[in-house]
C-alpha cells in the first residue's frame, strides 16, 4: 500500500460552471506558468467544466497540474442521459474527480448513499477522489457539525477498501462558508479536520488517518490562506471563486508551498 506524503499540500481549483473556452484557455495557461516553480513542493489540480476538460488537459500536459472533473455518474454505462462515467473521464485524461460537493448534494439532491456509490466506482476505475463533506449553518448552530460530517464520511467511504484510501482526499467545506466570503476560522476548521481524522481512524486505522490529506474549502483567498495553512490539521484547500483569477490561485499555491516547507517531517 502506498500512502502519499501528507505533509505536501494539495490545492484544488473548482471552476464550477464559469468561463468560456477562451477564458478557460487563458486561465489554464497562466496557471501552468505560475505552477512551474511550485511543482516540486505542492500538489494541485484544476476542475474545469466538462466541455473544456480535454482541451484544458492538453494545456496542462507535462506541467504537473492535475486535471480534475467536477462530477461523475454512479453507474458504469447505459441509459443515463446527461451523465458522464468514471471510465469516460479516465479515457480523456482526468485524474481526480470531486464527489459530494454541497452544491450537488443540495441542488441535485445527491444522497449520502449515492455519493458512496460514486466514490466506489471512481476509485475502482482508477480515479482519485476529492470527497466533500460539511455542515449547514443551522447544523453548526445546533452543535451537530461533527455528527453530520461523521455521517457523510461514513456513508461515502462505506465499502471502500483500505488499499483505495490513498486515492481519496477529503475536503471539509462548511456550506455556510462556500461562496459567502466568510471562511471558517482556522481554529474551527482545525477542530472539524481533527474530528474527521478521528472518523477515518475509527473506520480504518491511525496510520491511514494520519496519512489522509484533509483540505479546507469555503471562501479561501490569498488573504486568509496563510492563517488557514498554519493549522497542522489542514493539508490544503479546495478553492472556488479565487481559483478563477490566476493571480489569486497562484498566491494560494505559494502560501501552500511556504507552509509545506515550514512543517516538520
Ligand atoms: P468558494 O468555493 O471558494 O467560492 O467558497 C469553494 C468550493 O465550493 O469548493
Amino acid at each position: 500500500m502506498t500512502h502519499h506524503n501528507s505533509k505536501r499540500f494539495f490545492i484544488g481549483g473548482n471552476w464550477k460552471m464559469n468561463g468560456t473556452r477562451e477564458a478557460a484557455t487563458l486561465l489554464a495557461n497562466e496557471l501552468v506558468t505560475a505552477f512551474e516553480p511550485l511543482a516540486m513542493s505542492v500538489d494541485a489540480a484544476i476542475f474545469p467544466p466538462f466541455p473544456y476538460l480535454q482541451h484544458i488537459g492538453g494545456i496542462l500536459r507535462g506541467s504537473g497540474l492535475m486535471l480534475g472533473a467536477q462530477q461523475v455518474s454512479a453507474d458504469a454505462n447505459g441509459a443515463f442521459t446527461g451523465q458522464v462515467s468514471a471510465e469516460m473521464l479516465l479515457d480523456i485524461g482526468v485524474e481526480i474527480v470531486i464527489i459530494g460537493h454541497s452544491e450537488c448534494r443540495q441542488l441535485l439532491a445527491e444522497s449520502d448513499e449515492l455519493i458512496g456509490e460514486k466514490v466506489a466506482i471512481a476509485v475502482s476505475t482508477g480515479l482519485s477522489v476529492m470527497l466533500c463533506v460539511g455542515e449547514t449553518w443551522q447544523e453548526r448552530q445546533a452543535g451537530h457539525t461533527e455528527a453530520v460530517c461523521r455521517r457523510q464520511i461514513s456513508a461515502a467511504l462505506k465499502g471502500i477498501h483500505l488499499d483505495h484510501m490513498g486515492a481519496i482526499h477529503i475536503a471539509y467545506e462548511p456550506i455556510w462558508a462556500i461562496g459567502t466570503g466568510r471562511s471558517a476560522s482556522p481554529q474551527d476548521a482545525a477542530l472539524s479536520h481533527a474530528s474527521l481524522r478521528k472518523d477515518i481512524e475509527d473506520l480504518y486505522d491511525p496510520s491511514l488517518a494520519a496519512a489522509t490529506r484533509i483540505l479546507y474549502g469555503g471562501s479561501v483567498n490569498p488573504a486568509n490562506a496563510t492563517s488557514l495553512f498554519a493549522q497542522p490539521e489542514i493539508q490544503g484547500a479546495l478553492v472556488g471563486g479565487a481559483s478563477l483569477k490566476a493571480a489569486d490561485f497562484a498566491s494560494i499555491l505559494r502560501s501552500a508551498s511556504q507552509a509545506t516547507s515550514s512543517r516538520p517531517n
